[in-house]
């Protein structure tokens, strides 16, 4: 009877669904971050997060990192915790942390180029909706910061 159809919902029938932790923040790196740093910082990170079952994209322009990660909850916080301590980057915002059992948004590698008006859009929402005066502070330097141009989407892991 477990197997027929309809028995259970469509999440338990998903068999790609499983309990991931979601992070989203942005960032601003400090001035001694360069493409090279960048560029180590991401071959860095792709073989630790495959180590760890962690996939996201990181999207860096302007001097702005915008991350997306998910993964198993206990290798997503460990990691949250690392990033609150490196020194490469300060002002972070988070934009979205929860919990949930669903396929990765993010299963693969991949570069892509953002555009950085997509960014400020992202951005210019959390805005409308964050309510803690310290976050609201951080976004609007980082919005401040930001200019137009396009950015470089460091891939996925
Ligand atoms: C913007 C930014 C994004 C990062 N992304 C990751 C990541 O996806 N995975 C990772 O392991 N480290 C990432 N790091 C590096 C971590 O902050 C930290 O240096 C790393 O987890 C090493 O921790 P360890 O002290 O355990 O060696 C990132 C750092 C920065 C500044």
């Amino acid at each position: 009877m477990f197997d027929e159809p309809g028995f259970y919902d469509d999440a338990d029938l998903d068999p790609d669904a499983i309990l991931l932790e979601t992070f989203v923040y942005c960032s601003r790196a400090t001035d001694d971050v360069d493409a090279d740093e960048v560029s180590r910082l991401v071959a860095f990170s792709q073989k630790r997060n495959v180590a760890r079952g962690i996939t996201g994209v990181l999207v860096f322009g302007s001097g702005v990192f915008f991350q997306w990660i998910e993964g198993p909850p206990a290798e997503v916080r460990s990691l949250i915790a690392n990033l609150h301590g490196d020194p490469r980057h300060y002002d972070i915002v988070t934009l979205d942390q929860c919990v949930d059992k669903r396929e990765r948004l993010y299963p693969h590698w991949e570069m892509e180029q953002v555009a950085a008006d997509d960014l400020r859009e992202v951005l210019e929402n959390a805005l409308e909706t964050t309510e803690d005066e310290a976050s609201l502070a951080a976004l609007q330097r980082i919005l401040a910061h930001l200019v137009a141009g396009p950015l470089q989407s460091m891939g996925r892991s």
